[in-house]
């Protein structure tokens, strides 16, 4: 039997459940000297604003033990710039392509969809990276907030009516089900789980963060049973609600992880700076397991977690 391994989230048809990160991809300019970007299930794009952000001072990476910190301070060029450049030329590689859109207020993501809902693209879905401060409530990040998440899920979802909206949920909060259930019950058609874990390093010889603005997101394998317990504990209580499991992705062993444990689709982050080509070797490693087990169908794997006997 030979493994079938296109997924469906949502409307959103994949060839294979694994995708790019958003933020450790560009828009695939670079990893397309390394692999065919068709080949990938989807490529998420670095989160877009309404207009440039120049990111925060340097230096905003560092490596961790098994991870990395990051303060990248969403660096990116706006929605004009990549509906009129990065997508045509995604889309010219026949790339799947899931936006990313942040903002510093409810206002500027309803803006960016708008764009993105006016421009009428073959853009395949849209991710709401809500990890953003919002600075109409004192810069408190809006996904560590039940109504604040519900807020921008809503009014996204009225503007942006014609592509699946997921909304990528924050782990640095006590219950991540509560604000999953707020963003559920404001419209979103699936979520993304998890963006990166609060962290921070000290350069004991400078006694200076290690990074220029402190703080930063934890990512890689040192995140990824956090993210599995995420996707679990979502996905018992709402075994419908398509997930994107995503944090600490580098084989085809951690994204079956995600999977069983109700991911039904994986997104691959840090591992693309230790290999440009390891999404499709996880997809590769996933159609083998596939094959090995008389697995047809990823949805079959799909929290298929045995949690007794
Ligand atoms: C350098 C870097 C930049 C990132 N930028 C974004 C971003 O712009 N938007 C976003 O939603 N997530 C961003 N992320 C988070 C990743 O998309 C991903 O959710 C997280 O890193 C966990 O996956 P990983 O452990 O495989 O990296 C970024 C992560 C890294 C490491």
């Amino acid at each position: 039997m030979t493994p079938d391994l296109a997924v469906t989230l949502a409307g959103l048809r994949l060839a294979n459940p694994v995708l790019a990160a958003s933020g450790t991809f560009g828009a695939g300019r670079e990893a397309a000297a390394f692999l065919d970007l068709k080949a990938l299930g989807g490529v998420i794009v670095k989160s877009m604003t309404l207009t440039p952000w120049s990111g925060k001072p340097t230096p905003r990476m560092c490596e961790t033990p098994s991870g990395m910190l990051n303060a990248i301070g969403i660096q990116n060029k706006g929605v004009e710039h990549f509906l009129a450049e990065d997508l045509p030329w995604l889309s010219a590689q026949d790339a799947t392509v899931v936006a990313s859109i942040a903002g510093n207020s409810v206002d500027e993501f309803v803006k960016v969809a708008h764009r993105i809902e006016a421009a009428n693209t073959s853009l395949a879905a849209v991710e709401l990276n809500i990890s953003c401060p919002n600075l109409e409530d004192r810069n408190h990040i809006f996904a560590h907030s039940a109504s604040a998440t519900a807020e921008v899920v809503r009014s996204v979802k009225a503007v942006l009516r014609s592509k699946p909206v997921f909304a990528k949920l924050s782990p640095n909060v006590t219950s991540i089900p509560l604000i999953a259930e707020s963003a559920l019950e404001a419209g979103a058609d699936g979520l993304s789980l998890i963006n990166t874990v609060f962290g921070m390093a000290v350069d004991v010889s400078t006694r200076r963060p290690k990074l220029a603005g402190g703080m930063g997101g934890l990512s890689g394998p040192a995140i990824r049973p956090i993210a599995v317990r995420a996707v679990h504990e979502v996905h018992r209580l709402w075994p419908h609600v398509p997930i994107i499991g995503q944090g600490g992705v580098q084989t085809a062993t951690d994204a079956l992880e995600l999977i069983m444990a109700g991911a039904s689709a994986v997104a691959v982050g840090t591992a693309n700076f230790v290999d440009p080509g390891a999404c499709p070797k996880v997809a590769g490693g996933i159609r083998d397991y596939m094959a090995a087990g008389g697995v047809g169908d990823v949805a079959e794997l799909v929290g298929c977690l045995k949690l007794e006997g």
